[in-house]
């Protein structure tokens, strides 16, 4: 390995079908739902090029294609906005694809699970090692994206990195749950991991979040390793079998983190982006105090934080 090892690709698996919010996601991919003014995927598409990445890798399935041409060139809106004289809302729609940043599409023929998505992006990613992102996940993190923290930590440390939060002792269920020996105050050593314990028999509360940085041997363990939870290959397994390998570490991101596969996250996050938005902010917190009142005036300032 060359002395700095960076992290060049980004794997986002969006080939599920996102059933929770339909008939929202009947005919559009639910990563394409809006926080604001930019689809989850953008933010995730973000966050990877914050923390460096050059090649966005999405793993597809049929029903996605408005991700493609998201993430494409549009001639005709392009060609309009130019002769409207509209600079502003032509770098914005020419920057969703940042110069130096390539984007490639992966198909997953069937819904195997989260370690089948991402098994089917080693063609690309080839033999090096890699971020995933779940953009389902949405994270703001402030001053340095989570990605780009994650980054920093596998630069120091050359080995996997997960991000993980404490989620309440019932939630266990919905996430890979961790147990570590801690290194510094964000950093441990995973000693054991689980897909989706129940609360009565989970490790600890620290939850896997949609980022990891993997080494590439993941593959070979994808390859090898039996239906798990839900008879899906499972991303979480071959992470338990790549700790008998290797050092893998848990990463407590400095950030909040809003689960938008759900519809309270999403709304959690519609709100807290809509009171940072520059343009947006001080008329939304400002209806948000008259709709309620003396309480509406605190909820805008607690989120006051842009
Ligand atoms: C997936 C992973 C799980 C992880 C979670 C984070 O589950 O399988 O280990 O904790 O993402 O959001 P899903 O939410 O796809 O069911």
């Amino acid at each position: 390995m060359s002395n700095k090892i960076r992290i060049r690709k980004a794997v986002f698996p969006v080939a599920g079908l996102g059933t929770r919010f339909l008939p929202a996601t009947k005919a559009n991919p639910k990563e394409m739902l809006t926080i604001v003014d930019k689809p989850l995927i953008q933010y995730a598409a973000e966050e990877a090029i914050a923390a460096g990445v050059e090649e966005l890798i999405f793993v597809t399935s049929s029903s996605k294609r408005a991700i493609e041409d998201h993430f494409d060139k549009n001639y005709e809106m392009e060609t309009e906005l130019e002769r409207k004289g509209k600079k502003q809302l032509l770098e914005l729609v020419r920057n969703v694809v940042p110069k130096g940043v390539s984007c490639v599409y992966v198909r997953q023929p069937e819904a195997l699970g989260l370690g089948h998505a991402v098994l089917c992006a080693r063609p690309v990613v080839g033999n090096e090692p890699f971020a995933v992102i779940l953009a389902d996940d949405l994270i703001d993190g402030h001053e340095t994206p989570c990605m780009a923290q994650m980054a920093a930590a596998f630069e120091y440390n050359r080995c996997s990195v997960l991000g993980v939060e404490e989620v309440p002792h019932e939630d266990t269920d919905k996430y890979g749950i961790v147990k570590s020996d801690p290194v510094t105050s964000e950093l441990s050593r995973i000693s054991s991991i689980v897909e989706k314990p129940k609360p009565a028999e989970a490790p600890t509360n620290l939850a896997v979040v949609g980022r990891y940085i993997l080494t590439p041997r993941i593959f070979d363990l994808l390859e090898d390793i039996p239906k798990g939870a839900g008879g899906e290959i499972q991303l979480t397994d071959a992470i338990a079998a790549l700790l008998q390998e290797e050092q893998v570490l848990a990463y407590k991101f400095h950030g909040e983190r809003y689960d938008c596969g759900s519809k309270l996250g999403y709304l959690q996050a519609t709100v807290e982006y809509a009171l940072q938005h520059p343009e947006l902010g001080q008329d939304f917190s400002r209806y948000l105090q008259e709709r309620f009142g003396e309480d509406g005036g605190k909820i805008a300032h607690l989120f006051k934080r842009a």
